[in-house]
């Protein structure tokens, strides 16, 4: 009996900390950048303010490139924030303690605490491929109210185009754009 109750707390400790595991996303999550098929945190959060989310950065780079980039969170719940970023080619990397890479994609560490404007502002760099080409840098920012759960939060999707391209053929763009 006493072995039997003790399998079963075994049990119930292993499950629940299978879960825990599986639900902490707080402290960063991949995949809901919106690249794949529009996933996105808004698959979990919600009944939150729908905050701006945009990426500043070069949007023409040299192969082999590596450039800072800027996602930032405006408006929401002006509390806390944290952010998803994908990219379709290049290598993102993390630049603090801020940010970290899972499965090749930027995420968070814990919920960033939105500055005196209300933003919530997270920056990364990113090494273009050596090949020329367009890529695209997807980020998903979410505004959370900092409860601890997904409700009461809303996330923002952006994309970023940014071409590739050697720095001779830069000479004849105004050339192509003029027909
Ligand atoms: C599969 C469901 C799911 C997805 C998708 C998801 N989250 Fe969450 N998230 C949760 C749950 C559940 C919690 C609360 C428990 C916890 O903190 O782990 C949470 C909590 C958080 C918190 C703390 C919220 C607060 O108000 O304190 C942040 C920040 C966060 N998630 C960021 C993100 C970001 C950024 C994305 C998208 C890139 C995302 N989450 C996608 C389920 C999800």
């Amino acid at each position: 009996m006493i072995k039997k109750t003790f399998r079963l707390f075994f049990i119930v400790l292993l499950v629940f900390g299978a879960v825990q595991y599986v639900f902490s996303f707080s402290t960063g999550i991949a995949g809901f950048s919106g690249m794949n098929g529009g996933n996105s945190c808004n698959n979990c959060h919600h009944s939150g303010v729908t905050p701006e989310v945009s990426i500043s950065g070069s949007q023409v780079v040299l192969p082999g490139d590596t450039q800072i980039y800027t996602l930032i969170i405006s408006g929401g719940q002006e509390t806390a924030g944290g952010l998803n970023v994908a990219v379709t080619d290049g290598s993102l990397l993390s630049l603090s303690g801020e940010t970290q890479l899972i499965n090749g994609e930027i995420a968070h560490t814990t919920p960033k605490s939105a500055n005196q404007d209300g933003d919530v502002v997270f920056s990364y760099a990113w090494t273009a491929p050596v090949i020329t080409g367009t890529v695209t840098m997807y980020g998903a920012g979410n505004s959370v109210n900092g409860n601890g759960s997904n409700s009461g939060d809303a996330a923002g999707l952006t994309a970023l185009s940014i071409v590739v391209m050697e720095l001779n053929e830069r000479l004849y763009l105004p050339l192509i754009q003029r027909d």
